[in-house]
């Protein structure tokens, strides 16, 4: 009869010190990206807070500033910036403004904070274009040809203001060649890009859609983000932006695509972000508030899982918090 001998994995798990040299995961904080809403015409005290998001907030120039160096003292090394205009319209002309509120931000950041902080800045249209909508409506259609044209003058726009590297997240195709042609051509070959691969079609936006106020004024997203259906589509959405030369690619949401972030870093073994996102928030703070969970533990177990999956980099509004409770900063 064949003996099975007993494989002693407790061994290794006695002590909480042989636990320690024991970890093969472990999340710090410059693994983490933080997101940051800023609004045009807010007075520099002025902020404000939406019930779905707690301690997140739209910010005046002047308090992004503050943020970024409290942000700074605890290790971060990067954000990931969001405007709120002042107008929107039927081009979203107000993100490509020189003097919009992204351009003026990335100006103030870069003059306060020199190259201290990495910026990463959203490019999109959702947030100004009068039908939310990540693209450009024409014959009824958002079009998506005119759409990276302008997504390139956007990307162009924040590169001129300074930003270290522009993040499409239109989910339009080709978004990522027109961008990196255009910034070469602007003779911007330095700024990276971090784009948003496979953005999957999610209801896990919905409290950014308040913060940002950029819900789509009719239908939905669905005509050009991936279905959380299509495994094999994300794949080749991702495959695509890495084609089309992005430096970075980047999963979304995190939590409950954690399979695709394997699957993607296994493949191309690119550096890869995972964005947890809006929803993933609420759910935790939530239950949290309400006594049903421990907040600092799960918010532990959550960003390890994203980066034993196989991300690089994460994009997350606990990024604040984990450093704070987990760092003693
Ligand atoms: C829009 C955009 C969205 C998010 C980031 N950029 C929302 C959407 O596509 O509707 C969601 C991020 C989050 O939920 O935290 N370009």
């Amino acid at each position: 009869m064949a003996v099975f001998p007993i494989k002693r994995l407790r061994r290794l798990r006695e002590t909480e010190k042989i636990r320690e040299i024991m970890q093969e995961i472990t999340v710090v904080p410059k693994d983490l990206i933080h997101p940051i809403f800023v609004q045009d015409n807010l007075k520099s005290n002025d902020e404000e807070s939406m019930i779905s998001m707690p301690d997140i907030k739209r910010l005046s120039i002047p308090n992004a500033i503050k943020e970024i160096d409290e942000i700074r003292n605890i290790h971060i090394p990067a954000i990931m910036l969001f405007g709120i205009p002042s107008y929107k319209d039927e081009i979203g002309t107000s993100a490509f403004d020189q003097n919009g509120i992204i351009q003026k931000t990335i100006k103030e950041i870069k003059k306060y904070h020199d190259n201290k902080i990495v910026i990463v800045s959203d490019v999109c249209l959702c947030q100004y274009t009068n039908s939310g909508h990540c693209g450009i409506i024409n014959n009824n259609k958002i079009d998506n040809d005119i759409s990276i044209k302008t997504l390139t003058k956007i990307a162009i726009s924040q590169a001129e203001s300074g930003t270290d590297i522009v993040s499409p997240s239109a989910m339009m195709d080709g978004q990522v060649s027109a961008i990196r042609q255009g910034l070469d051509d602007a003779g911007f070959s330095h700024v990276g890009i971090m784009s948003h691969s496979a953005k999957h079609s999610s209801s896990f936006y919905s409290p950014f859609r308040d913060i940002a106020k950029c819900a789509p004024k009719f239908g939905d997203r669905k005509s050009y983000q991936v279905s959380f259906t299509n495994p094999n589509e994300s794949m080749r959405e991702v495959e695509a932006d890495i084609n089309e030369g992005t430096d970075i690619i980047m999963i979304k949401p995190a939590l409950s695509y954690l399979d695709l972030i394997h699957k993607a870093k296994e493949v191309f073994n690119m550096p890869l972000a995972a964005y947890s996102v809006s929803g993933e928030y609420a759910l935790v703070k939530g239950a949290a508030k309400q006594g049903w969970i421990i907040e600092k533990e799960i918010v532990n177990e959550i960003l390890h899982s994203i980066k034993r999956a196989g991300a690089d980099m994460i994009i997350t509004y606990f990024a604040k918090y984990f450093a704070k409770n987990f760092y003693n900063l």
